[in-house]
């Protein structure tokens, strides 16, 4: 992979890391100052043409983004004001840590909030969620297959026995953890084994990702690969791809078993080789509309996070570099009036993607989209000053 001088000087104008933070917390108290005090209030998505924040409650799998953005806005302003609303709004998630469990997602919505929570502060009590919430998610494993029921609503709905979808990859954050810091060694083992399962099965011989792999329950074997959020069965969702970067990069970063670290520059490779000059991939790679299809931001940002660790673990320098100037890059890119919101709504972002096929979330703002952008911010902030860019949980 070369870089050409046109991208080189691109990379190199530096990112203002912090003048972007700030810009996410002005938008983020212009959030705060007209959400609901209760009921449905956690903000998810504003559709395009609209300015406010459709809401939901703690059950909604996107639940865990606004508490996380607080507990972010936190860490990267040291302000005490978020950290109040951080606490108020990550309480609401609370009565999730006493369902059994019941899809994937619990990872995204209980790690965000009280995961992020609980390294900032040390709270005992979201300690306490945290690992519950990890055995909970523990019960969805199947040890024939080898992996996580993802979703557990689309066995009948589907007839989707055992499926395991891409987005599951993030989810391991919060077995790795839990298994690190007083729950069982057995979460650690789950982890690494959907992990390796997933390794072997998702993908085709070009690193492209399936978004679902259904599995037989009784065999375990693989019965397919297909879609559900994607344009096809074999196209590459850009979403999905940016799970797997993030995902494999994270599994290297918890068990520093090189073979992660190997594939996650391979999934990382077939992503970058693909995208447009602006690097934030439309929705799906391969949809015929391209170039007249809908971008997904949100894809970039997940990428953007993840490179920017990835570019910590990679020894080739020359490699490295690169996965580091795309993720700048990309955060540039990110960072302009094209895709920040400013004065459109509230969100931090424009022109994400959520499920075409279903047509819902087509070029609006998400949630999800705001999360990793900040976190990617923070991330570069780290590095800028010369520390890794992921977070180091304590371990007590
Ligand atoms: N995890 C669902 C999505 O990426 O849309």
């Amino acid at each position: 992979m070369l870089l050409s001088d046109g991208f080189r000087a691109h990379a190199q104008k530096s990112l203002q890391v912090l003048f972007n933070i700030n810009y996410c917390a002005a938008q983020a108290q212009k959030t705060l100052s007209n959400i609901p005090a209760s009921g449905n209030n956690l903000p998810r998505n504003i559709d395009k043409g609209k300015t406010d924040w459709r809401y939901v409650n703690y059950k909604d799998w996107c639940s865990g983004f606004w508490p996380g953005i607080l507990w972010y806005l936190y860490e990267g302003t040291h302000d005490e004001k978020w950290k109040t609303a951080a606490d108020s709004f990550t309480k609401e998630l609370q009565p999730l840590s006493e369902h059994s469990g019941f899809d994937h997602d619990l990872g995204f919505m209980i790690f965000n909030s009280f995961g992020n929570g609980y390294r900032l502060t040390g709270n005992p009590e979201y300690k306490r969620v945290v690992l519950r919430s990890a055995d909970s998610l523990a019960t969805l494993f199947n040890p024939k297959v080898g992996t996580i029921l993802s979703w557990p609503s689309m066995v009948k709905k589907m007839g989707w026995p055992h499926n395991t979808i891409i987005d599951n990859m993030i989810n391991l954050e919060l077995l790795f953890w839990a298994s690190k810091n007083g729950g069982s060694r057995h979460l650690y083992d789950i982890a690494v084994k959907h992990a390796e399962t997933t390794m072997r099965n998702h993908f085709r011989p070009d690193y492209t990702s399936y978004h679902v792999v259904v599995y037989d329950t009784i065999t375990g074997k693989k019965i397919k690969g297909i879609t559900h959020q994607g344009y096809a069965d074999n196209s590459m969702w850009a979403r999905g791809q940016s799970w797997a970067i993030y995902g494999f990069t994270m599994c290297y970063r918890e068990t520093g078993k090189t073979e992660f670290l190997n594939f996650a520059q391979k999934v990382a490779d077939v992503y970058l080789g693909r995208l447009p000059a602006d690097l934030i991939p439309f929705w799906d790679f391969d949809d015929p509309a391209i170039p007249n299809a809908p971008k997904d931001a949100s894809a970039a940002c997940v990428t953007a996070s993840a490179l920017l660790e990835l570019s910590g673990f990679v020894k080739d320098k020359h490699k490295a570099q690169i996965y580091r100037q795309k993720a700048e890059a990309m955060l540039q890119t990110l960072s302009s009036p094209a895709y920040q919101s400013h004065q459109v709504n509230n969100a931090f972002l424009l022109h994400s993607t959520g499920h075409h096929p279903a047509g819902t979330e087509i070029d609006a703002s998400i949630i999800y989209a705001d999360y990793y952008y900040l976190e990617a911010l923070l991330r570069l902030d780290k590095l800028q000053h010369g520390k890794a860019a992921h977070y180091q949980h304590k371990s007590n």
